[in-house]
């Protein structure tokens, strides 16, 4: 008896020991690093490339990168992110050739905008956002508005912040997110005339998905609508003072989704944050501004055509 006690005892140390020492190796280790494919790869800027960047910036990129004081992409603090991932900074993204990304060369702009590998090899953690589905054509475009003259990303010598990602964020990097593969195929625009197909577009690559389904743990980055719960809500993700705002089921369900609102209400809660009858949506639903009418009741006209599921989700308010 006594035996098999100072057994376990042992058993249990060794695990320990073990334990510490997966745990000093991982933080050792770090975020892994990946050879970054070199990409041939040439900008084709225009006036209209640019402004349609423009808008894809401010709607996909800004929130993250923007300082809110100079307006300009020179990366902040993310107050935001979850706290067990450690402390995290968004980058200086502006056209500095030391502190930006005045030094990238298109290829590796794209490079990582498609996969999630940095110029210098090292994995850009699910905090930072990946556009493996995305049309050349708006990649094109975003690429143009980051080389521009606008003032939002004109060099600005602000230094960046290393993250100090937690070792759970570098074990997750090590067993569970890895790079997106470089697409093998050209990626047309969807075809604008078709409202269901350019509102699964926007659905898909505006991230709506990303934050509308169960968890940000289980959305499928490749094939979204494999997503658990996709767009079925219930997600946890942050305001800026870390408490969980639940995000709403936007799936048909009549019930607990949004099968009974009209085109209109959905369009305005969408542009405008507002929903009639209760208080204004809050943080991280920022309102989509720059979607015109049309493209937001494309994604309406999608949504009500995807499975609805029965969710309830009791908004919580601050
Ligand atoms: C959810 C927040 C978030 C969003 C959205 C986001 N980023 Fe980032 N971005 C980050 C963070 C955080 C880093 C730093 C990652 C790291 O160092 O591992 C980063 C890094 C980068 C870098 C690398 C810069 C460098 O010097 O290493 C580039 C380029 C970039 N982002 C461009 C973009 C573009 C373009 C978009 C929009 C399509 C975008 N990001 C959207 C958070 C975000
Ligand atoms: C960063 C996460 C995030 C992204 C991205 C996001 N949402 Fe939301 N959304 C939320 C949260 C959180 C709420 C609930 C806010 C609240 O309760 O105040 C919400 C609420 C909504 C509502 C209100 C629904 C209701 O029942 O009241 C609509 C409509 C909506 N989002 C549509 C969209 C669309 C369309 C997109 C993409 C263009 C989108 N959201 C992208 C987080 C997000």
């Amino acid at each position: 008896m006594k035996k098999g006690i100072k057994i376990i005892g042992v058993a249990i140390v060794v695990i320990l020991i073990v334990a510490v020492f997966f745990g000093l190796f991982v933080n050792f280790k770090g975020i892994p690093n990946y050879t970054p494919e070199k990409i041939n790869y040439q900008v084709n800027s225009s006036p209209e490339s640019i402004q349609r960047g423009k808008k894809l910036v401010l709607s996909l990129c800004a929130n993250c990168h923007i300082n809110r004081e100079t307006g300009k992409l020179t990366g902040v603090r993310m107050k935001d992110a979850p706290p067990e991932f450690g402390k995290i900074y968004s980058a200086n993204i502006t056209q500095d050739k030391t502190y930006g990304i005045g030094d990238w060369q298109d290829g590796e702009i794209v490079y990582l905008l498609r996969t999630g590998v940095k110029k210098d090899g090292q994995y850009a953690p699910p905090y930072m956002a990946k556009l493996p589905e995305m049309a050349d054509e708006d990649i094109n475009a975003i690429i143009s508005f980051l080389k521009s003259d606008d003032k939002m990303v004109l060099a600005d010598a602000t230094p960046d912040k290393p993250c100090e990602p937690s070792i759970l964020t570098k074990f997750l990097c090590m067993v569970a997110f890895k790079p997106l593969p470089y697409p093998t195929e050209p990626i047309p625009m969807p075809d604008t005339t078709d409202q269901v197909k350019l509102g699964k577009y926007l659905a898909l690559n505006f991230e709506c998905y990303s934050c509308h389904s169960a968890d940000f743990k289980t959305n499928n980055f490749l094939e979204p609508e494999k997503s658990e719960g996709f767009f079925g809500g219930g997600n946890k993700p942050l305001n800026m003072d870390g408490q969980i705002v639940l995000t709403s089921n936007l799936t048909p369900d009549q019930e607990t989704g949004i099968g009974l609102w009209t085109k209109g209400q959905f369009v305005k809660a969408v542009k405008s944050g507002i929903v009639d009858g209760q208080s204004s949506l809050q943080y991280p639903m920022l309102p989509y501004v720059h979607l015109t009418d049309k493209e937001a009741e494309a994604i309406f006209a999608y949504l009500q055509t995807i499975p609805p599921i029965k969710n309830k989700v009791e908004r919580v308010i601050y």
